[in-house]
């Protein structure tokens, strides 16, 4: 079972082929953030152009890729068995790039296709074990059931248990800012170029993490997550620590702030941020006794957080390449080649819509 998977539901354009659900065979995609960086923020019309730029060549190295690694002749397409596409949650001018793409191909190629959500794929990225793409490191074995996944992105935070492919729980979810948009907010605070979450991180080391004394959320769910009382807990911090109050601009906070300043900021919210998460996974882990643990999304590239988790859980667990916990094509195709081997009825071609609200 070959799935081509198409991702395009914020600024990256990405496609893959993923045989059998646990094998990358390529995995290529196309960023239009650095168009997005110099207005501090995805714009999602700028977003929308790009894909349609990119989108066909994308697809295209993806089965040329595909095909060198897995010494194919003749036409690819013969190869590929199914198609799989993100219907949501995303931008909707996105979104509606790489899904009419793929229902286009769909009908066209006369290949079953299959509408996913986004945030269910990132957790698929943890079933690869096999990569023939070069520099992609990936786990030994698949995740088994119980299944409890942490997902951290720039759009979400969500604690679910999955008793088994398809078939899950949302523990808990974020009441306001995903922590990725929180890791990108107090970068911008500091002046970190944005996406910021991976810069903070490269900085947080430097600095002293006790420095500044930061609030945790508590909230009624146990599960749930809040983070936007940390942000603003942050921006009042760097105010006092430049010796202002509220009033004080923060774009003016990254000229005003020293070097040591910045460093203890990122690491004082880095490590609140990371504990937060940590702690609700352990607890979450204590009350449901799942055999494995996955987290997924952007910030599952952290290393803090990793390490948190491997020192923290009583159990080994072991992480997809930071490659693919960033929004990839590769995760789609995975979830898609699930979907297809437990035969599950494919989406129309002529009617599969976009949901840019999807939720779990
Ligand atoms: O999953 P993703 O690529 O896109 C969404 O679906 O949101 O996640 C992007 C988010 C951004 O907020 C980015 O700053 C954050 O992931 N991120 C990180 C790290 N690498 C990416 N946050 C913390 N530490 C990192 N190393
Ligand atoms: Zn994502």
């Amino acid at each position: 079972m070959r799935v081509l998977g198409i991702e395009s539901s914020c600024d990256e354009t990405s496609a893959a082929v993923v045989l059998n659900g646990d094998t990358l065979l390529s995995c290529v995609t196309a960023s239009s953030l650095d168009l997005h960086s110099v207005y501090g923020g995805v714009i999602p019309e700028i977003a929308a152009r790009s894909h349609i730029e990119s989108i066909i060549p994308v697809i295209d190295q993806a089965l040329t890729e595909a095909a060198t690694a897995e010494h194919w002749t003749g036409d690819p397409w013969e190869r590929i068995d199914a198609i799989a596409v993100t219907k949501g949650a995303g931008l909707i001018g996105s979104l509606m790039v790489g899904l009419l793409s793929a229902r286009a191909i769909a009908y066209s190629k006369n290949k079953p296709l299959y509408g996913v959500n986004h945030v269910e794929g990132h957790v698929y990225a943890n079933f690869i074990t096999k990569s023939l793409v070069q520099g992609i490191n990936t786990p030994t074995t698949q995740p088994t059931f119980p299944l409890l996944a942490l997902i951290v992105s720039g759009g979400h935070t969500q604690l679910a248990l999955f008793t088994d492919h398809f078939n899950y729980r949302l523990l808990g979810q974020t009441q306001d800012d995903a922590i990725g948009e929180a890791f990108d907010k107090v970068a911008k605070i500091i002046g970190l170029p944005y996406p910021g979450g991976i810069s903070l991180s490269k900085l947080a080391p430097t600095g002293n993490n006790n420095a500044y004394q930061l609030p945790k959320s508590k909230l009624k769910n146990r599960y749930d997550f809040s983070f936007s009382g940390l942000k603003t807990a942050v921006l009042r911090s760097a105010q006092a620590a430049v010796g202002a109050d509220f009033r004080l601009s923060s774009t003016l906070l990254p000229n005003m702030l020293n070097d040591t300043q910045k460093a203890d900021i990122a690491a004082s919210f880095q490590k609140v941020a990371i504990e937060t998460v940590v702690d609700k996974t352990i607890l979450a882990f204590n009350e449901f006794s799942p055999a494995s643990v996955v987290i997924a999304g952007g910030v599952a590239a952290n290393t803090l957080l990793r390490a948190e988790l491997e020192h923290r859980l009583p159990l080994p667990i072991q992480y997809a390449d930071p490659s693919l916990c960033t929004d990839n094509g590769a995760m789609i195709a995975t979830l898609g080649c699930f979907k297809a081997m437990a035969q599950v009825v494919p989406d129309s071609p002529f009617s599969l819509s976009a949901n840019p609200v999807l939720s779990m």
